[in-house]
């Protein structure tokens, strides 16, 4: 079950004299969407059936652009993150007409009772605002190696694995598994991301790789031409140390090949708490503007939001999890001479900050025959700021390789 989408119209008394909706009246609309998605799943009286009144304690509102009388909004709500008497609700309200993003919200509630003492959230709503949505069309579910991870696999021909950064999932590559024709392209939530099981423990880039390996297995695919983005790439190293006569080729797309410093270490540490502590929504506001390009995040809030969502929905144990598998990774620079012989083509957004565009000239001089594309515009996730050429620049290498 998904939780609904509302649909609300805005009338002329909500707005100011200049026509804009006006703040008072956006916040009513935003309770309302509430409302009227419990109406739709556990009933509008899923707090007094057990004698709890939920109180905002805090809200925070990004508005984007102005709405006016006529404008039909829809709300989407998702829970980010959910204690014993409080939880966080994350909405977004965009205009149907456009697609175009008017805002986002944030509302912290504690659950009181008659007294004002905190008192738990009732267990169906928070079931209701937990439960997983439905795999979308194309995406299939598979056990392997003791978990089951979703897949999207689209085309036939050649193989190319996706394997997608931290903490993001399949839907990275939507316009590469969508446009990329003539190959087979698979697209997989590692473990602990997007719609794939998320054990509380067990989590090492060696876990990655092996799950990776079982899938492959699972779908009769002897070798894939590998592309890993930011953590996808150190997935692709472990994966190049445990099947390297599975790879064809190789896609290391905004990603570098040495281990964390001690700094970073400590700082992976501190995310970790900081995510058991706060939950996703946390870890996504320290990363988003740091994930886009200055100009993604001026033009295109639609895909901020978007990426946002991706990170606010990834289970808190698959956040933790990678982030102590990154935390303990090897060096992988010893690597990349023996490389020799792999197509390798090295992808950098122009303007990448996590990792970017002078490591990837080394890390491209460091693997014998390695090409380097630079992406113009992106930042540190071109597969989404700038689709089009990096799917054109994968078209190009596959088929290169024949
Ligand atoms: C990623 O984009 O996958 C991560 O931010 C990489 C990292 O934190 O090292």
């Amino acid at each position: 079950m998904t939780t609904p989408e509302i649909d609300l119209t805005v009338y002329p008394d909500e707005c100011d004299a200049f026509g804009h909706l006006n703040q008072a009246s956006f916040l009513s609309l935003f309770e309302r969407a509430r409302w009227e998605m419990l109406a739709r799943g556990p009933g509008m009286d899923v707090f007094s059936r057990q004698d709890a009144w939920p109180a905002v304690r805090r809200t925070v509102i990004d508005y984007h652009a102005p709405a006016f009388p006529g404008d039909v909004l829809r709300f989407a709500q998702a829970l980010t993150h959910h204690g014993r008497t409080s939880f966080t609700m994350r909405q977004t309200a965009q205009r149907t007409s456009d697609d175009r993003l008017i805002a986002t919200a944030e509302f912290v509630f504690v659950c009181i009772d008659r007294n004002g003492r905190p008192t738990p959230v009732p267990r169906d709503l928070a079931e209701f605002l937990s439960a997983r949505p439905a795999e979308p069309p194309g995406v299939s579910r598979m056990t392997v190696n003791g978990v089951s991870l979703a897949t999207e696999r689209r085309g036939e021909g050649p193989a190319i694995l996706f394997v997608h950064g931290y903490p993001l999932d399949r839907t990275l590559w939507a316009h590469q598994v969508a446009h990329l024709e003539g190959f087979q392209r698979i697209a997989v939530d590692l473990r602990g991301f997007g719609l794939s099981d998320a054990p509380d423990l067990g989590y090492s880039l060696p876990t990655y790789a092996d799950d990776l390996a079982a899938l492959l297995d699972a779908l009769q695919v002897d070798d894939v031409v590998l592309c890993g983005l930011s953590m996808g790439g150190y997935v692709a190293f472990e994966f190049l140390r445990r099947y390297r006569e599975r790879v064809r080729g190789l896609v290391l797309m905004d990603t570098r090949a040495d281990a964390d410093a001690p700094e970073v270490r400590r700082a992976r540490d501190q995310q970790i708490a900081l995510a058991r502590d706060q939950g996703a929504a946390a870890i996504a506001e320290t990363m988003v503007t740091r994930l886009l390009a200055p100009d993604t995040l001026r033009h295109n809030p639609t895909l901020a939001e978007q990426v946002r969502a991706t990170m606010v929905a990834t289970p808190v144990p698959g956040i933790a999890g990678a982030l102590a598998a990154m935390r303990d990774r090897p060096d992988s620079t010893p690597l990349l001479g023996s490389l020799e012989g792999l197509p390798t083509l090295v992808v950098v957004g122009e303007h990448d900050e996590m990792t970017p565009p002078a490591g990837h000239e080394a890390l491209a001089a460091s693997i014998p025959g390695a090409r380097l594309a630079v992406i113009p515009g992106a930042g540190h996730l071109p597969p989404l700021e700038a689709p089009e050429t990096v799917t054109r620049v994968l078209a190009a290498f596959l088929r290169s390789l024949g």
